[in-house]
């Protein structure tokens, strides 16, 4: 979270429109808000996620923290983020994408992000995506499932074309166990 909230603050800038992919508990969607949210300009944040508790998480989270000013430019669906297009405002190009993939903290370890939506949601993120912005997957290897959509994740990010894009990937040598970082730039 240290790491990534730090590339993030090099990309997102207030007023800009980002997009949490696997809202959770909410953590990455307030740090999303109060990046995009500012003094003087104020963002736009879309939320999804297919559990409607990992959705109650987040609007708690957001209400007991952001201001209502703020609150009110967080938007939340129950909604796989393969679909992430049928929700979009159009015309608006995205500055950041999150995955954060895997379970639920707290939550039931069978409901999982899954490669095959997984890889429709990155399509749709691409798309997405203005020049100069950021796709962040965080991908957990240690469940059952978990390589394999690290696998097809590395995939997608080795295939971009380096004309428009800078794929990297970041492993955190002290902590062997723990996630890896996948960071998809748009030039
Ligand atoms: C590791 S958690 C996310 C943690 C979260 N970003 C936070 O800050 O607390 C992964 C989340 O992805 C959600 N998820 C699983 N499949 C999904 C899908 N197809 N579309 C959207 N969310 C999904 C799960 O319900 C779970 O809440």
């Amino acid at each position: 979270m240290w790491l990534i909230c730090r590339v993030w603050r090099h990309v997102v800038r207030g007023g800009d429109f980002v997009i949490d992919a696997t809202c959770g508990n909410g953590h990455d969607t307030l740090a999303l808000a109060k990046m995009v949210c500012t003094e003087s300009r104020k963002g736009l944040i879309y939320g999804m996620d297919v559990q409607q508790s990992a959705l109650q998480n987040t609007s708690c989270l957001l209400d007991s923290t952001l201001s209502p000013n703020e609150r009110q430019h967080v938007r939340l669906f129950p909604l796989c983020h393969s679909r992430m297009e049928d929700i979009l405002p159009k015309g608006l190009s995205a500055r950041l994408v999150a995955f954060n993939l895997g379970y639920l903290p707290g939550g039931s370890k069978e409901l999982i992000t899954r490669s095959e939506t997984t890889l429709l949601a990155l399509d749709a993120a691409a798309k997405v995506l203005g020049s100069g912005g950021l796709i962040s997957v965080m991908s957990y290897i240690g469940h059952r499932g978990g390589r394999e959509e690290y696998e097809t994740v590395r995939s997608f990010a080795t295939k971009l074309p380096t004309t428009t894009w800078v794929s990297s990937e970041y492993e955190i040598l002290n902590r062997p166990s723990g996630p890896v970082l996948i960071f998809l730039f748009r030039r």
